[in-house]
């Protein structure tokens, strides 16, 4: 699949992020980290490469990626955008917000738009229930946009 190999981390790159830890074993779940933050998933082969690395079975790699919910082994989009469900998010409307996002995006929870450009997750909570209900695009918090404002906020991500 010569797409997904290009925009696959480079070795070299995991290298370096290994290299950051000093090759520590310990720095197992810190790389995985790193390596998600940058991907924004964890491929295969990444995971090979960094059990190679660290010295550490690939099945422990495996069982650490996939007991946290931060690491995704899918491909994700080049932006997350997560809606928060939890109990103040809920009440104050939470579920019709996830609609608004989902119908404007296409797509259900845990998948990606075909362009690429958007994954679409729901969280319990981001530890900001006054500003709820709440989604988050990457890094940027927004307190229960209307569909109206959900259409700009969007165009602003390529
Ligand atoms: S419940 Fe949504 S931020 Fe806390």
């Amino acid at each position: 699949m010569p797409e997904a190999t290009e925009e696959l981390c480079s070795l070299d790159r995991i290298d370096r992020i290994i290299d950051r830890y000093g090759g520590q074993r310990s720095a197992l779940i810190q790389v995985l980290l790193d390596i998600q933050k940058e991907d924004k998933w964890l491929a295969e082969e990444s995971l090979r490469h960094v059990a190679s690395r660290l010295n550490v079975p690939l099945p422990q790699v495996y069982q650490v990626a996939t007991f946290y919910k931060a690491f995704s082994l899918a491909r994700r989009g080049r932006h997350l955008i997560t809606v928060c469900m939890g109990t103040a998010c809920h009440v104050r409307g939470s579920p019709r917000l996830f609609d608004r996002v989902s119908q404007k995006l296409g797509v259900g929870p845990g998948k990606t738009t075909h362009d690429g450009r958007f994954s679409l997750l729901t969280v319990n909570c981001m530890g900001c229930c006054a500003l709820g209900p709440v989604l988050a695009i990457d890094e940027d918090y927004h307190s229960n946009p209307s569909a109206a404002d959900l259409g700009r906020i969007l165009s602003q991500y390529e």
